[in-house]
């Protein structure tokens, strides 16, 4: 696997897989590899010539008051972890090269981004994801790119950049990867005391209980909702929101007449947790 830290090279390795007819797949990553992202590799692997990941953890799409310095970082067990999966390429630049002096441009996509996450972090967050995913598009030029479907918003909102601005790549949604309890794996499991990491669990079964209500044929939404609600109660966990939308408008959704978003967010001890199920349409 090779380790490639200039836009340059990356373009000529990519212009090198091009000439030979070689398609490209993309896993955008900030690092912290876990059996999600090890997934997504995976499912690249399988479906493409040339496999790419990056690893940039990008300091746009982080708040004044969040994460970006304690953010956990090894590149050098990542880069084992992804050789061991196969990887090609590890595009793993530093800030000014993503950055440069007089950098100017955003990329902000409106109304999906006013809601959930979007409305919780600020618009700066989609804004940085936004514009660095459609940076990564420009330098590797992949045929697809993997994302995981936990960033259910994330997988939304690039795929309207990706519609908008009629960029040549398919977005491919991963299914979440949970640990034995069923907690969502995150690069932020690791800021979960003992005691956070077992309440972190009542995330997961916040939404299978809201699935169940689901199962048994009902359609309402409040019913699924308030079934979540007592789970998250009973695990003293208040939520930053627990929602019910619509996978690819966001908007919000009343009755579950076709397949549904429902997305939950939280602070569990040190972390920001966010989790979710789709519930379906048809039984
Ligand atoms: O999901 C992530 O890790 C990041 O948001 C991404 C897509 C790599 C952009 O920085």
């Amino acid at each position: 696997m090779r380790i490639i830290r200039t836009i340059a090279e990356m373009r000529a390795a990519v212009r090198e897989a091009r000439r030979a007819d070689r398609s490209i797949g993309l896993v955008p990553t900030m690092g912290a590899f876990h059996e999600g992202h090890l997934s997504l590799m995976r499912q690249a692997r399988a479906a493409s010539d040339l496999v790419v990941v990056s690893l940039f953890v990008n300091p746009t799409q982080f708040g004044q008051n969040e994460d970006l310095s304690s953010y956990p970082r090894d590149e050098a067990r990542d880069a084992a972890l992804a050789a061991d999966e196969g990887v090609d390429i590890l595009f793993a630049p530093d800030a000014a090269e993503i950055y440069p002096d007089g950098f100017a441009t955003s990329i902000h996509v409106s109304g999906i981004t006013d809601v959930l996450c979007g409305a919780q972090r600020g618009p700066h967050h989609f804004d940085g994801v936004a514009t660095v995913v459609t940076k990564l598009f420009g330098i590797v030029a992949p045929d697809a790119a993997y994302f995981g479907q936990k960033d259910a918003q994330q997988i939304a909102v690039v795929r309207r950049v990706v519609a908008d601005l009629n960029l040549d790549v398919r977005i491919e949604a991963c299914p979440i990867v949970r640990e034995a309890d069923g907690l969502a794996m995150s690069s932020r499991n690791v800021y979960l005391s003992a005691q956070a990491r077992e309440q972190a669990t009542a995330l997961n079964r916040a939404l299978d209980a809201a699935a169940a209500v689901r199962e048994s044929g009902e359609r309402d939404g409040e019913r699924m909702l308030d079934a979540a609600r007592s789970v998250l109660a009973e695990a003293d966990i208040t939520p930053e929101y627990l929602e019910l939308r619509d996978a690819s408008t966001l908007n919000t959704v009343t009755r579950v007449d076709s397949d549904a978003l429902l997305a939950v967010a939280a602070r569990v001890g040190a972390a920001r947790l966010i989790d979710n199920h789709i519930l379906k349409g048809q039984l």
